[in-house]
């Protein structure tokens, strides 16, 4: 099973994005925009993982103590600015968010989960184009697609789509299919 970690987003939040991505969508026809139920803060790609150590996962998510936060989403940008890939909504939070993704990366490593190499950078995914891969690979050099988008968001005054207080995590089950991956929410975990 395919797994990852993230925050979910309340739906006032949702609608400003689903708002913005389709009037900006016709700008980038042919990159994959990530559908509005689906929208999440990534804190963790866990990737394949062994059905029958799930429990191990949940108990070690469920010794983390991490506490509630606020977080804004404002701004968008780009991954690789020269050949852009992904297209993201900026986060603003303190520091709470990076302890807490940093919290989750320690919880799973002695499960056996690669640790992650790079620091968090806190976003929301809103379209991929090429491997999708949050680092990249060399298949995505000179993929134009985004080239437009990235022309005409940078032409528009900074988007500000609010303020949430993150008061729970999920642990997230992903399955790809030709059109595109389904989330589902297996576990729930609080926030103090
Ligand atoms: P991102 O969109 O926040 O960058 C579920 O697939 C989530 O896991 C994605 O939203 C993506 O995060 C992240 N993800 C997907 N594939 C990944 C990979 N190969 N390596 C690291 N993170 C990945």
């Amino acid at each position: 099973m395919r797994l990852f970690v993230a925050l979910d987003i309340p739906n006032e939040i949702r609608a400003r994005i689903s708002t913005f991505i389709a009037g900006v969508r016709g700008f980038a026809p042919d990159v994959r925009f990530v559908s509005p139920e689906s929208l999440h803060v990534t804190l963790k790609f866990i990737g394949e993982f062994d059905d029958g150590r799930l429990n191990q996962v949940t108990k070690a998510l469920s010794g983390i103590e991490g506490q509630h936060f606020d977080l804004s989403f404002r701004s968008v940008g780009f991954f690789t600015a020269r050949s852009p890939r992904v297209f993201w909504i900026g986060i603003e939070a303190g520091y709470e968010l990076k302890a807490l993704a940093s919290a989750v990366d320690s919880a799973l490593a002695p499960l056996g989960v690669e640790r992650e190499q790079r620091d968090f950078t806190p976003h929301l995914t809103l379209a991929r184009t090429g491997s999708g891969r949050p680092q990249g690979s060399r298949a995505d050099r000179n993929q134009p697609k985004m080239y437009e988008l990235k022309a005409r968001v940078e032409m528009m005054p900074p988007p500000d789509f609010g303020t949430m207080t993150a008061r729970e995590f999920f642990l997230y089950l992903s399955k790809l299919s030709p059109k595109g991956a389904q989330y589902t929410k297996l576990e729930r975990f609080p926030l103090r």
